[in-house]
């Protein structure tokens, strides 16, 4: 059966790059996590596109939040997915703390959609205790997404026996049901991932943003 396929586009592409995916990919598992400034325009144009955000605000009522975006925004657009935690927001560039992650997958899951929360090898003390009985809450509302510090953007990936059994962990220590897995996920090395039991999908970054490169992604996911 295939699985679920989370493209991160991170702060990529432009709108005749949106254009030409969501023309040329008629695919159910997969989803793209675009810019917001690309979300409200697939939403309107191609409405059976599944989209994520890439982020939300700590906040979700209206109010003098200069530059933010609430959950409850992305809801009403209908997006059903929000990534949260990513690495990237934790410490490479910003400093979104557990606090924030905790209040982001709150403001998630009230609003209906599902909150991949991104966790690396350190995820017992990036998921506090608070966190944590937020997830066994909510288990049908999140995704774990496991992706190791050293293998985003390098082309190094853990053995994939190392990777479903912390897919495996995760699943036994907070409940989820969907595990993935992202972190240099390409058309190479795509089908013996997903081919692990506890892999319940992939998060791909810049491998996503080549469309001949995510159709091949997708194609090796249909054959699962
Ligand atoms: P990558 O990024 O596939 O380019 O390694 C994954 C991610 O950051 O989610």
């Amino acid at each position: 059966m295939p699985k679920l396929v989370i493209c991160n586009w991170k702060m990529n592409g432009d709108i005749d790059l949106v254009s030409q995916f969501v023309e040329k990919i008629d695919d159910k598992n997969v989803v793209i996590a675009l810019p917001n400034v690309f979300i409200a325009y697939v939403r309107c144009k191609f409405a059976k596109f599944k989209v994520s955000a890439q982020d939300c605000s700590i906040h979700d009522n209206t109010g003098p939040y200069t530059g933010e975006i609430s959950a409850k925004m992305l809801s009403t657009l209908g997006v059903e997915y929000v990534i949260i935690g990513h690495s990237e927001r934790r410490k490479n560039f910003f400093t979104d703390s557990a606090e924030n992650v905790y209040n982001k997958i709150h403001n998630v899951v009230k609003n209906g959609m599902i909150a991949v929360l991104c966790v690396d090898d350190n995820y017992e003390t990036l998921i506090d205790e608070k966190t944590k009985g937020l997830l066994k809450d909510n288990v049908k509302q999140v995704i774990l997404a496991y992706e190791p510090m050293q293998s985003i953007g390098t082309g190094v990936v853990p053995k994939t026996s190392e990777i479903s059994q912390t897919l495996l962990k995760l699943k036994e220590k907070y409940f989820v049901q969907k595990t993935i897995y992202g972190g240099s996920v390409n058309s190479s090395n795509v089908n013996n991932i997903l081919a692990e039991r506890d892999v319940d999908g992939v998060l791909v970054g810049g491998a996503s943003l080549n469309l001949p490169e995510l159709q091949s992604i997708l194609q090796c996911n249909n054959m699962v």
